[in-house]
């Protein structure tokens, strides 16, 4: 593939394509200022010093780079870095010397970060950095051993998506550049460092990591720790602080037999091992899919199993995400729209269609909901993020609205032929990072083309460019929500008390959608009765209890108040704080409070949550 666009392209695809090239041919990202197409960074080799007192990674970043053809003998190379102290680069010349190089920093943009660029002379092969972190580098989290759950060790972690792989190195930070790597990480003595890569035997004290499969920047991640582990099966395990370690392994139980259904439908698990990394609560995502080693909340330890799904997905990002990888920001639905769609299969696969399907209409609620709001522009798979941080752009349109896409394309052409389907896609487009044009060039050859009939049922202009949804999607239907909100219509009509409605055995989805189910407006007193009856302001399912204060909030009742402080201190995933804090400010008493409890919870939130919640609260992002 290569050259420009086609017109058979542009005129199917219209604003869709315009100005993204097929197959590798050159696309920029907007969210990167690297230059990819002229010089390409393959390997980086980074060796570095975790220094909690000064709250500091410091040392070097070796970055094996490739001139491209076509380019400028004499083009430099340009990094991305965010917040970074660049103490000096040097160059590997073509003679294998190593020289001081010429470099300078850009201006700082607020959320690009500022541009490295680095005068590289023809033939030279290497370029090393060497750099500190700054202690408010976006992707880092340090906590202090207090606010561990251990109590004894302090702790960091790395989140590099979207675009914070740059505040920890200087790199370049686009999707569309996969690089292999290799680490050494010097931590104090009796700590644990972990990274998204094979482990190397230690050496002089130091940990040692290596990726041989070429990988995005945002997949490259850091955590050290008081890190026990435990196995889960022949290839998984998982990682915790020790408190949490023996509850996250019986969580977990059902990792392997979900690494085996999706290798029977999508192909062989490519990545080696498959391990988990229970993290703090302040962890600011459900979990986050670094290769070799899923990053997860605390918050889905539920004690029964209920909330694993995100295992599932965190997995299935395995093949969609860190296979095929979207290539740049816009292209966003094409990692979470296929996971959300592979976890749901898998859902099934494990724990029948009924869970599956309560899954699919929870997640269809949010994106309904999601839609009511959500300017047209925001509303569309293939997303134009001008102007604005990736971070923001996150929530249901790419993950529920992008999953229903292909749920469609699943229903139009059966199972029989769309399985095979996607299974070729992963197979064709391995290690690659492809743009939402190159899919619906694949989407057309292997499966539209095949069958006119079934591809006259989809409205590819308006699953990808159009606000809304498209008509002729299958609507999800779950039987036992249809009981529980027959329920919720006979309690908020008087007619059965609270105590009377059967829920003994309900689940966790159940409880959602029950709550759910009711009307955003309800006296304080009915809460109350609910409250009473269920005891759901001191449930321990994070789950539920998010959705719970969330209608405390809004009807004011009053004895979840402390529960609220509590949750908003003490756990960090961004998905909850947002709505809570959001519901707050609605009156000015809840802007008080919310003010007050953010000026204490934020040291606690990681960056990239403090941020969010600084921006929603109208606060600058830095005290
Ligand atoms: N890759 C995402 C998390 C992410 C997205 C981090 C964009 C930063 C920017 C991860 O796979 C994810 O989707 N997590 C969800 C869990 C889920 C089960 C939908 C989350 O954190 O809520
Ligand atoms: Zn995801």
């Amino acid at each position: 593939m290569g050259g420009l666009p086609t017109m058979s392209w542009l005129g199917a695809l219209g604003a869709v394509v315009a100005g993204v090239g097929a197959g590798d041919s050159p696309r920029r990202d907007m969210h990167s200022f690297a230059n990819p197409e002229q010089v390409r960074v393959r390997h980086v080799a980074l060796n570095l010093q975790v220094d909690f007192g000064a709250r500091v990674l410091a040392g070097s970043a070796t970055l094996h780079v490739e001139r491209q053809p076509g380019a400028h003998a004499d083009a430099p190379l340009v990094l991305d870095t965010k917040r970074l102290t660049i103490e000096g680069v040097e160059v590997l010349t073509a003679e294998q010397k190593r020289v001081p190089a010429a470099f300078s920093l850009g201006k700082p943009d607020p959320i690009l970060g500022a541009a490295l660029t680095v005068n590289l002379p023809p033939g030279a092969g290497a370029v090393t950095v060497n750099y500190r972190t700054a202690p408010e580098a976006n992707a880092l989290q340090w906590l202090d051993a207090p606010r561990t759950a251990g109590g004894k060790q302090p702790f960091l972690f790395t989140q590099s998506e979207a675009i914070h792989a740059r505040t920890w190195i200087p790199l370049q930070d686009s999707p569309g550049v996969r690089v292999t790597y290799e680490a050494t990480i010097k931590a104090p003595p009796g700590m644990t460092a972990l990274m998204s890569a094979e482990h190397l035997p230690a050496q002089d004290g130091a940990f040692r990591f290596k990726m041989t499969r070429p990988i995005p920047s945002y997949l490259i991640a850091l955590a050290v720790g008081d890190l026990p582990f435990r196995p889960l099966g022949a290839r998984s395990g998982v990682y915790a602080e020790p408190p949490v370690v023996q509850s996250a392994a019986f969580e977990f139980a059902d990792t392997e037999a979900m690494i085996a259904t999706i290798e029977k439908r999508y192909g062989p698990y490519l990545w080696g091992r498959y391990d988990l990394l229970v993290l703090p609560p302040s962890f600011p995502f459900g979990g986050m899919e670094n290769p070799l080693l899923t990053f997860a909340t605390p918050t889905i330890l539920a004690g029964d199993r209920s909330l694993v799904s995100l295992v599932a997905h965190e997995l299935a990002h395995s093949w969609s995400g860190n296979l095929v990888t979207n290539a740049t920001w816009s292209d966003f639905w094409l990692n979470e729209g296929f996971t959300v769609y592979i976890e749901r299969r898998a859902v099934e696969d494990l724990y029948g269609p009924e869970q599956a399907a309560m899954e699919s209409v929870l997640g269809l609620r949010d994106l309904r909901e999601a839609l009511k709001k959500l300017p047209p522009g925001e509303q569309v798979l293939h997303i134009d993020l001008a102007g604005r941080d990736p971070d923001d752009a996150v929530g249901p349109v790419a993950y529920e609205k992008g999953a229903l896409f292909l749920t469609t394309l699943e229903h139009a052409f059966g199972r029989d032929r769309f399985d095979p389907f996607l299974r070729a896609y992963f197979d064709h487009f391995a290690f690659q990072s492809i743009t939402t044009a190159d899919f619906v060039a694949y989407l057309r050859a292997h499966l539209l083309n095949q069958d006119a009939q079934a591809a006259a049922a989809i409205d590819l202009d308006a699953w990808l460019s159009q606000p809304g949804l498209p008509p002729g999607y299958p609507e999800p239907k779950s039987a036992r929500f249809e009981a529980v909100a027959l329920a919720a219509r006979e309690w908020v009509e008087g007619k059965v008390a609270a105590r009377d409605i059967g829920t003994k055995a309900w689940s966790t989805h159940e409880w959602i959608h029950f709550l759910q189910a009711l009307p955003e407006s309800l006296p304080a007193e009915r809460l109350a009765e609910l409250d009473a009856a269920f005891g759901l302001t001191a449930r321990p399912n994070a789950e539920v209890v998010d959705q719970w204060l969330l209608m405390a909030i809004r009807n004011q009742y009053h004895p979840a108040d402390e529960r609220v402080d509590s949750f908003l201190t003490k756990i960090g995933r961004r998905k909850y704080l947002m709505p809570l804090y959001g519901a707050l400010i609605k009156t000015p008493e809840g802007r008080a409070r919310a003010e007050a409890l953010f000026a204490k919870a934020r040291p606690f939130y990681h960056p990239i949550t403090a941020d969010s919640v600084a921006r929603l609260l109208g606060i600058g992002d830095k005290p």
